[in-house]
């Protein structure tokens, strides 16, 4: 490694000293320690500490509770999970090895609002962070840490933290300074409001100031942030995407909207990934984002002159996007900002600033509420991340979703769900590729007719129809039959189907 390269990353140079090897600083963290590590949707999250600490406890009993800002990448939560080294772990994960030991329950997670997790810390709801561990471009004079490829929680780590460790990765481009926004909030109940008038506003610094005594080690690596594995857009994913596109016109000609819409928030993963990627055929423009993780459509739209600016708090791209964003980062720059996770996800800003959200179901039912997380009620997917911050706060609130998975064996509107996520008074619009159903000033009775015309695939329709007709003549504003609502559930449980007749 190039220690020339290295050293002018560390421009305090008292700091210069405190370079060690990442088994070396994983030392500092112990047993039943509370750890804060940076990391958001795979980007920016720190490597080499977390490998070394997995190493370690294979070899004696480590147990720590690991915060991050949301997904890791890099295998991480599967090498901390297989060397039993997670306690507890909060707020996001997607990794299928975590994922199952969470459903044996020997791993506690707490799924939790992205906006929110600082908060706690804050509040003193949960036990303090000892140690936080942050990956760096590089630490400034003053001791400022500047992030990489994601801010997250990496700011509100390190400032509660008692000791940190940072991470400076060569393979992070220097282009990443001056990104970044650090915003944080004072005490409540006098906290000032966020000054940010629009998706493009700065309001904070450029780097994460802390005093350099609490740097207790520096780790260097040049190991690069994880791809996004996103797959490619399909017919039906294009066809959503078109349902939409043909929504917002709709709204323009009704002169709610412009042709620049509202800013823009896209939830994580395939589906919402290739709905923004569709936009680049839509007549709209000078769009904006004011979203979390910006995947490959926010660079796709940028490149087809749809985009103007796009707010964050990661970049996440697939290889060959990523290649292509790196390998020119100053063509973008000027257009980007990223921001602590809890003013990205800001509800009072979400609500002010008017954002289209879209996102995500696994399922939805009925009457709109909608299941994010837990297949089959019971067990977790990834978690609710930030879709709940900008779904209850949003301007127009979005959910997409394939009409069926799992090859048609399971609808994905069903009588009721078996685990709410975001209720039917957070969800303004439901999508598949099937149509869109507006639900907008609807009571339940009307809204699940909007979605049973609109949004189930052919088989499913008449099954829908006869649970509604079953459940009207019971009565109730919303109507239901209790112990049918979970039968399709319980057939896919037992047979591998929802559907009758099926094995
Ligand atoms: N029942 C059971 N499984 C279902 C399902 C249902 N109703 N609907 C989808 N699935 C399965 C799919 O079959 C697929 O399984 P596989 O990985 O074994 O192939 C998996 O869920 C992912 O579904 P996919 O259709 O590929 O959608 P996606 O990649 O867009 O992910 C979510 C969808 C809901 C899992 C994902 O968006 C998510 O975790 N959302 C919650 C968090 C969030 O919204 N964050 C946004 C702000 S951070």
């Amino acid at each position: 490694m190039n220690i020339e390269t290295y050293q002018e990353r560390i421009g305090c140079p008292l700091l210069r000293e405190r370079v060690t090897s990442a088994a070396q600083a994983a030392e500092l963290i112990r047993d039943g320690m509370t750890v804060g590590m940076s990391g958001f949707t795979r980007a920016g999250d720190v490597k080499m500490v977390p490998a070394a600490l997995a190493e370690r406890a294979r070899r004696e009993p480590l147990k720590i509770t690991l915060l991050t800002g949301a997904s890791l990448g890099n295998d991480t939560d599967r090498l901390l999970t297989e060397a039993g080294a997670l306690a507890r772990r909060m707020p996001f994960q997607v990794d299928p090895v975590l994922r199952a030991a969470i459903n044996r329950g020997e791993v506690m997670y707490i799924d939790q609002h992205l906006s929110e997790t600082v908060e706690v810390l804050r509040a003193g709801h949960m036990k303090p962070v000892d140690i936080a561990v942050i990956e760096a471009v590089c630490i400034l004079e003053s001791g400022a840490i500047v992030p990489t490829t994601s801010v997250g929680n990496s700011a509100s780590f390190a400032i509660l933290a008692d000791k940190v460790i940072v991470e400076i990765n060569l393979a992070q481009s220097r282009a990443l300074e001056g990104l970044h926004d650090i915003w944080i909030p004072k005490k409540r109940p006098m906290r000032e409001p966020i000054p940010l008038m629009s998706a493009e506003g700065r309001v904070g610094t450029l780097a994460i100031d802390i005093p350099p005594e609490k740097i207790a080690a520096i780790v260097i690596t040049d190991q690069p942030d994880s791809t996004s594995a996103i797959l490619p857009s399909d017919a039906e994913t294009a066809a959503i995407a078109g349902h939409l596109v043909r929504f917002f016109e709709n709204e323009i000609e009704a002169g709610r909207l412009t042709r620049s819409l509202l800013p823009l928030q896209a939830g994580i993963g395939t589906i919402a990934n290739a709905v923004m990627a569709g936009f680049c055929d839509s007549p709209f423009e000078h769009l904006t984002m004011y979203s979390e993780v910006l995947q490959d459509s926010t660079f796709d739209l940028f490149d087809a002159g749809k985009l103007d600016f796009a707010s964050g708090s990661s970049i996440t791209l697939s290889p060959q996007k990523s290649a292509q964003v790196f390998g020119d980062f100053g063509r973008y720059k000027e257009r980007l900002v990223l921001r602590p996770q809890e003013v990205s996800n800001h509800p009072e800003v979400i609500r002010r600033l008017g954002i289209i959200a879209i996102n995500t179901a696994l399922e939805a039912d009925i009457y709109g509420n909608v299941n994010s997380t837990h297949v089959a009620g019971t067990h977790m997917m990834n978690g609710i991340g930030g879709s709940g911050d900008f779904a209850r706060n949003a301007y127009l609130s979005i959910f997409a979703t394939k009409s069926t998975a799992k090859d048609g064996r399971v609808s994905s509107i069903v009588p009721m769900v078996p685990h709410v996520d975001h209720t039917e008074h957070d969800v303004d619009i439901i999508v598949t590729e099937q149509g869109l159903a507006d639900l907008r000033a609807l009571a339940p009775r009307e809204r699940a007719e909007a979605i049973i015309a609109n949004c189930v695939a052919a088989p499913y329709q008449d099954m829908l129809r006869a649970y509604v007709r079953e459940a009207q003549e019971r009565g109730g504003h919303t109507p239901h039959v209790l112990e049918k609502a979970f039968a399709w559930h319980e057939r896919y449980r037992r047979t591998g189907s929802m559907l009758e007749n099926e094995s």
